[in-house]
């Protein structure tokens, strides 16, 4: 689990807990326009990525499955996450209806990945009816997303099944090592949400990641979904920009020393530059947003 172990498209895969692969990098569609989501997707599709992450809270899953569908990419070689929006009430049933709209939407029969977007509401219900799903066949994975790991361990000791991600938000100044290795120990493999900060705090012009992108003739970019590779992290950057989705995604022929390794660890601030999913105005705020 977490390591990288195999090949497939050029892209490194890393071994879930439950044996399933899935690739290191991916194609995020957060924030991307729902009448521009179905030609971002195809030109990603286009630009080598097989894993796709959305969200029913995105608003785009139908754009995306329409990419999917005319890609003509077999399915078995994508992996599709999509992520189940905070249910106030309706238990288990609520959670298997929202699962079923998603896959209509994605205009799928399966899912690879199926993730809690947010540790608020009745998600033990949810993670219940995502345990059943996964037993049935209707989804190879399921995770979680923006759980601390306070909730992490909780679901985790009151389950059967352990989430097999944990996405969440990672970047060269939220870095969350010591999250990672607590995952890491109870076989939950982290992803990044926002790779690059969306930008903030100046990423692109960071004096540190140019130098070092300067030293291999890459970029910024590149740098940083290096740096989280190397560290175990599967990473989902996005753009609507086909040249960046290959800039993105061309991390594979170089390798960040132990030096410039911990000169990118000496950014971390120790803090979120979104939100802490544990602040009462924001739990209130976002658990309160309905979906579908
Ligand atoms: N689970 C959660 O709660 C959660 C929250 C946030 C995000 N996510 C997931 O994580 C994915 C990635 O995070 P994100 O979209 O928030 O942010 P991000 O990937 O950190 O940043 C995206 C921003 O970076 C720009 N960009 C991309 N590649 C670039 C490059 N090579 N050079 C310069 N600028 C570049 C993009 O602009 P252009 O598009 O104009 O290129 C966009 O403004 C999302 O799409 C979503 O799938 C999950």
């Amino acid at each position: 689990m977490g390591i990288v172990v195999s090949m497939t498209n050029a892209i490194p895969q890393v071994t879930l807990s439950n044996g399933v692969q899935m690739p290191v990098l991916g194609f995020g569609v957060f924030q991307v326009p729902v009448e521009q989501t179905e030609q971002v997707v195809t030109d990603a599709l286009a630009a080598g990525y097989r894993s796709l992450d959305t969200a029913a809270s995105y608003g785009n899953e139908e754009a995306v499955g329409r990419a999917i569908a005319a890609s003509g990419i077999v399915r078995d070689e994508l992996f599709v996450t999509t992520k189940l929006w905070v249910l106030e009430s309706g238990g288990e049933d609520e959670a298997k209806r929202a699962f079923e709209r998603s896959l209509r939407r994605l205009g799928l029969d399966y899912l690879d990945l199926y993730l809690i977007h947010q540790p608020f509401g009745d998600y033990y219900s949810s993670w219940r009816a995502m345990q059943d799903l996964h037993r049935d066949g209707r989804i190879r994975a399921i995770g979680v997303a923006n759980f601390y790991p306070d909730r992490l361990v909780d679901l985790i000791d009151h389950n059967e099944i352990a989430p097999a991600v944990n996405q969440v938000e990672t970047h060269p100044f939220f870095q969350r090592a010591a999250e990672q290795d607590f995952m890491c120990e109870r076989g939950v493999q982290i992803e990044s949400w926002g790779p690059f900060a969306e930008g903030r705090n100046n990423l692109f012009s960071n004096p540190v990641l140019s130098e070092i992108g300067a030293a291999h003739g890459k970029s910024v970019a590149q740098v940083v979904l290096r740096w989280l590779v190397q560290r175990g992290v599967v990473v989902i950057p996005k753009s609507v920009r086909p040249e960046r989705m290959r800039e993105n995604s061309d991390i594979f022929d170089f390798q960040l020393t132990d030096a410039q390794m911990a000169r990118i660890a000496g950014l971390d601030t120790g803090t979120s530059l979104f939100f802490d999913h544990r602040d009462p105005e924001a739990v209130s705020r976002l658990g309160k947003r309905r979906v579908d």
